[in-house]
């Protein structure tokens, strides 16, 4: 098997922390039902593969019940610490965030996470004092050492400008369901103009969920031009974003071409001609028991 020697390259967080751009996470594909099934050694495979190939930035939360596989193949695939970024996130206990994250921690048997998540805004309700209150004690977990950085997830301009206004530590990522299906109108410029980072989670939609729409011409055409696969074409419109993507694979080949990423950059006018075509068509893929049908935001 063809293997490129690329180590995936660093952004810079707001508060000064390094992040990986590219991620592997462990929902969606390897998430369990039962917190009480036997650990799922595929899932501990799949990660230590990742890791293999290069990645070293893994998307891990309570909700996918499946934190020990992720601290499994950590503590299997024996890197140093500080050269892995690990993300977690909390849904299931928000009402305690300190029982939290402790519990997270015990899980993955490690003793800070690199970002953890307020893994949706909608416990709140739409309850602007919830959100505050919640991002306090996120603070809190930053302040105790146990996060190095924090963010929030699925959050939209208002559930942000909600927690804006009395954070004293600004999220440092929002991670967002990002491809060219959807693009959440004006979101990602509000994300700059505040500092604050995104990352992508189901960047591969149109060419895994949604497959047979607009864009599928424009990617074909630019994976023969650059000469990598159609999944290479979405993940590089992200990163000419500054948006971090968030993928998985359980195919080694496939993650090991995912580096490619790394070999060439879309110009400014064919990230912009997907995302005009991508725009034309609307595809929501997670959460769509919250939005409406036509609900692009
Ligand atoms: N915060 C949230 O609410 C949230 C929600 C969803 C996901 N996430 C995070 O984001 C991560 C990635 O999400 P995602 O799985 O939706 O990412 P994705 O990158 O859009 O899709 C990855 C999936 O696409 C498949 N795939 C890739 N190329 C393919 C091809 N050419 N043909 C057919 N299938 C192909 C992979 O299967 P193979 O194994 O066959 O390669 C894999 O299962 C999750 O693991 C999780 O950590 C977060």
């Amino acid at each position: 098997m063809a293997k490129l020697d690329i180590s995936i390259p660093d952004l810079t967080l707001p508060d000064g922390n390094k992040i990986p751009i590219i991620g592997y996470g462990v929902g969606t594909a390897w998430s369990k039902t039962d917190e009480n099934a036997p650990k799922d050694q595929k899932c501990i495979d799949g990660v230590k593969t990742a890791v293999k190939v290069g990645f070293r930035h893994l998307d891990g939360a309570e909700v996918y019940k499946n934190e020990e596989e992720l601290g499994a193949a950590i503590k299997d695939v024996n890197i140093p610490r500080e050269q892995l970024f690990v993300t977690t996130k909390v849904m299931t206990n928000i009402d305690d965030i300190p029982a939290a994250i402790d519990l997270s921690l015990k899980k993955l048997g490690l003793d800070y996470v690199d970002l953890y998540l307020i893994h949706s805004p909608f416990f709140a309700d739409g309850d602007k004092k919830a959100l505050q209150q919640k991002w306090a004690d996120m603070e809190k977990v930053a302040a105790s050492g146990k996060a190095k950085s924090i963010g929030v997830s699925n959050f939209l301009k208002p559930h942000l400008e909600a927690v804006l206004e009395t954070a004293k530590v600004r999220p440092a990522v929002n991670q967002i369901e990002f491809h060219p299906y959807l693009q959440h109108g004006d979101l990602l410029a509000y994300h700059k103009n505040k500092d604050i980072r995104v990352s992508a989670y189901a960047p591969l939609t149109p060419i895994v969920r949604a497959k047979g729409g607009p864009v599928d011409g424009i990617v074909e055409s630019l994976a023969k031009k650059y000469a990598v696969n159609p999944g290479e074409v979405l993940l590089r419109w992200c990163i000419d974003q500054d948006v971090l993507p968030i993928t998985t694979s359980s195919n080694e080949q496939r993650l090991s071409d995912y580096l490619r990423v790394f070999t060439f950059k879309l110009t400014p006018k064919e990230v912009e001609g997907i995302s005009e075509i991508g725009n034309t068509h609307h595809y929501r893929a997670f959460w769509t028991h919250v939005f409406d049908a036509e609900d692009r935001s």
